[in-house]
């Protein structure tokens, strides 16, 4: 069925089938898929929706928005588009891969990216939860409040030691986790979130948890559904300021190979977590095809389950891509086709960093539209464009992470030395990064 639909030619006696791939979504994550995927032999076409001024020189941007499920229908059909690779979380937790499937020209083009079923990992913390606690995944203890439950919920919160973790149900980009220190702020934080609705209706339900101790990491999974690929590990680092101090961001640089996660870690996260995961989501009855983004706390070497995200990471996508060396594409095609496991997947033992130059201000008020210089002096290292666009013939800021850059090295300090010189070349108005991604690293090296 698949087959039907795309292209094939003879190369070498050997079949390859070449396809047009859209992407959705802006960030540095799609320029990362777009620059992996413009290497494959199988790519005919690459369409990018809305991209940045990075993606458009990989491949054609379409004025579209990753959520405009009608107009992407309508982009897919007139441009013999063989698959959609879904980058951010919105249009999945929406359902854009059941919009595929219910439609009857559509549901023979694969959706890299889970259906609504499985979005919820991500889309419902209270039920990412309850899976891993029907899997017997390790995970935090929690219990689940509502306005109605908020008395409850108040009287929970006495029970558990300092500091706290609160975090709204649904979706609140980014921001619906809080974690005070004082369980005065926690019982003030708690009726926000439920009777004031701070996070609109992703507050509706509250999950309330154990903190864990420990060291995070992020592990990433591709599956059919069935088989999985373990791609490699990242640490992210989550806060404006050096020292991780200040507020929570997408992300300002990421790490990966990580060094405390070695292959004993590893092989207690699949046995523990990955394949419990791809298990528990069969026997629900979720056909699950896509990424899964495994957020992890590392206690005293052993993995517990943060939270589930059901696309790739931004920024981890910009180290994780740079070190897989198999074809994206050919891994794709392998999701789509429920033959993952019969498709090679190596990877690229070298160190890859990257370093997020942000907007002034960033996450907190910033401002778009400075012109940005110095991209095409960089020498030694990729840049991943994030939230930027062309005002005319010159690249600007059109978003609070504007560039991501990517090096490799044999060690992790000289790939961060290569990030941290093109960080000083890149130029615009106002910009700011994390010079100390990596150092909390640079100890287990010694
Ligand atoms: P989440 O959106 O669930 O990833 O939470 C955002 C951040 O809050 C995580 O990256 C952790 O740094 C922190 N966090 C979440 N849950 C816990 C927990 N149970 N214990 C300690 N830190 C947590
Ligand atoms: N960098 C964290 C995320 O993509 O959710």
């Amino acid at each position: 069925m698949f087959l039907a639909d795309t292209q094939s030619f003879s190369f070498l006696c050997k079949k390859i089938t070449i396809m047009n791939i859209l992407i959705l979504g802006s960030g540095g994550r799609e320029h990362a898929y777009a620059w992996k995927l413009a290497q494959s032999k199988k790519l005919k076409k690459l369409y990018i929706a809305p991209g940045n001024a990075g993606t458009s020189k990989l491949g054609e941007n379409v004025s579209i928005a990753a959520t405009d499920f009608d107009a992407i229908k309508k982009f897919v059909l007139n441009n013999d588009v063989n698959m959609v690779v879904v980058g951010p979380e919105d249009p999945l937790v929406k359902g854009i891969h059941d919009y595929f499937l219910a439609d009857s020209q559509l549901k023979a083009i694969p959706v890299i990216g889970p259906q609504k079923d499985g979005a919820q990992l991500e889309g419902s913390k209270d039920f990412s939860k309850q899976f891993m606690f029907r899997h017997a995944i390790p995970t935090a203890r929690y219990e689940t409040f509502t306005k109605e439950t908020l008395e409850q919920g108040l009287k929970f919160l006495e029970t558990l030691e300092p500091p706290y973790v609160l975090k709204a149900d649904g979706l609140a980009a980014g921001k619906g986790v809080v974690i005070p220190t004082t369980l005065e702020e926690a019982k003030v934080e708690l009726s926000e979130m439920l009777a004031n609705a701070k996070f609109g209706s992703a507050s509706a339900k509250v999950v309330i948890e154990e903190f864990l101790k420990g060291i995070e990491l992020s592990v990433f999974v591709l599956t059919d559904g069935n088989s999985y690929k373990i791609l490699p590990a990242a640490k992210d680092y989550k806060r404006i300021g050096v020292g991780d101090t200040g507020l929570n961001t997408g992300g300002m640089g990421a790490i990966s190979p990580v060094p405390f996660a070695n292959e004993e870690f590893i092989k207690k996260v699949e046995a523990r977590v990955v394949i419990p995961t791809i298990n528990g989501l069969k026997k629900e009855g979720i056909n699950y095809k896509g990424f899964i983004f495994i957020g992890l706390m590392n206690c005293g070497g052993e993995p517990y389950v943060i939270e589930y995200n059901v696309r790739m990471g931004d920024p981890e996508t910009e180290v994780v891509l740079p070190r897989i060396k198999s074809d994206l594409l050919d891994l794709f095609e392998g999701v789509a086709n429920n033959n993952l496991h019969e498709k090679s997947f190596e990877l690229d033992s070298r160190f890859a960093t990257t370093v997020m130059l942000v907007a002034g201000g960033y996450p907190e008020e910033y401002k778009k539209g400075d012109v940005i210089t110095g991209i095409n002096e960089v020498k030694e290292t990729m840049v991943f464009q994030a939230g930027t666009t062309f005002n005319g013939n010159e690249i600007v800021t059109n978003g609070g992470r504007v560039i991501a850059l990517t090096s490799y090295g044999d060690t992790m300090q000289e790939a961060l030395k290569k990030s941290f010189v093109a960080a000083e070349t890149v130029k615009y108005q106002g910009k700011y990064y994390r010079n100390d991604i990596g150092k909390d690293l640079e100890s287990y090296f010694n």
